[in-house]
């Protein structure tokens, strides 16, 4: 049995739309064996409504990918999943099947493929590195999808760094997210981007929090999402107000994040009673970075993460 741990993350930052990328300390695990024929999916009764079970999950799809790759043909497959990762919120569920998956389907086959070449299918499969990336392996990454490969750099977040989820309870698919946007940018809104990505990069990673608020600032595509997330303009306005030190949609939304340091008590329980007066309903949380990404576990838990 091969087990793995695969982190929630968080895309795009404000402005480094499809390029940036943090993992988050909420985890799904899974689970796969070869058995002697079939396809069996087991799921908690409460996931039921909303996981497929049959060829069209999303782990099974990521292990067939890797196997076709390989030519291997199991003769039937086993595969337990326990989600914590909410779906279609903007948290990188679907990214933790597919990094999950190919993973696990490697680890199954004692690793034929390098881990650069699992980026790179991770990738594909995703359409984007910016979420794929951090769940493989943690802390803050910086990725791009070239034709034949993925150039990332990782890099580690302060410990004090931790991120507010304000989660609403529907879902929001990245497909009709990014329907949203248009097909040109004006160059001063191209550079408007350019300028935060990099001021945010280096701010996060050397705790220069305080340049935040203006680098989590995006024109590319929280413009256009916005109106699809309720509340959206109250909620940022009342998470700076109170003291977050930025915040930004998400991935493709709808969960809007504040980035808070170690002292965000009391944002987390002003946060709580400002939203309980708004009709929409929301769960808030607060998440660590996660620098270690995804890794293997084995019965006396973690085998190594996946560097
Ligand atoms: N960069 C992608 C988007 C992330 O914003 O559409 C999806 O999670």
């Amino acid at each position: 049995m091969i087990r793995v741990k695969v982190p929630a993350t968080t895309a795009n930052i404000g402005p480094g739309f499809d390029s940036l990328g943090i993992a988050l300390q909420l985890y799904n695990i899974i689970e796969v064996e070869e058995i002697n024929f079939g396809l069996e999916i087991n799921v908690p009764v409460e996931d039921r409504m909303h996981i497929e079970t049959n060829e069209h999950n999303l782990v099974y799809r990521a292990m067939k990918r890797l196997f076709e790759v390989v030519d291997f043909h199991p003769k039937g497959l086993r595969i337990n999943l326990i989600n914590n990762i909410p779906l279609a919120r903007g948290l990188g569920s679907s990214a933790a099947c597919i990094a999950g998956g190919l993973v696990a389907a490697n680890k199954l086959l004692n690793d034929p493929l390098k881990k650069e070449e699992i980026m790179y299918l991770a990738a594909t499969m995703d359409g984007h590195t910016d979420n794929i990336l951090p769940a493989l392996v943690g802390g803050l990454t910086v990725g791009c999808l070239l034709e034949n490969e993925v150039k990332y750099v990782k890099m580690n977040l302060p410990p004090q760094l931790k991120l507010l989820a304000i989660i609403p309870d529907f879902h929001f698919s990245t497909k009709k997210a990014r329907l949203l946007l248009p097909q040109n940018v004006p160059v001063e809104e191209a550079v408007f981007n350019i300028s935060r990505v990099g001021l945010l990069v280096a701010s996060l990673v050397t705790a220069h929090f305080e340049n935040l608020s203006e680098a989590t600032k995006d024109k590319i595509h929280q413009p256009y999402r916005k109106d699809f997330i309720p509340n959206w303009e109250e909620i940022t306005s009342k998470l700076i107000k109170i003291g977050v030190k930025g915040c930004f949609l998400s991935g493709s939304g709808p969960t809007i994040m504040g980035i808070l340091d170690e002292d965000y008590k009391n944002i987390e329980n002003e946060m709580v009673k400002f939203l309980s007066h708004l009709e929409q309903r929301y769960k808030v949380t607060v998440l660590d970075v996660c620098n270690q990404g995804l890794e293997v576990l084995n019965d006396e838990g973690s085998n190594g993460c996946y560097r």
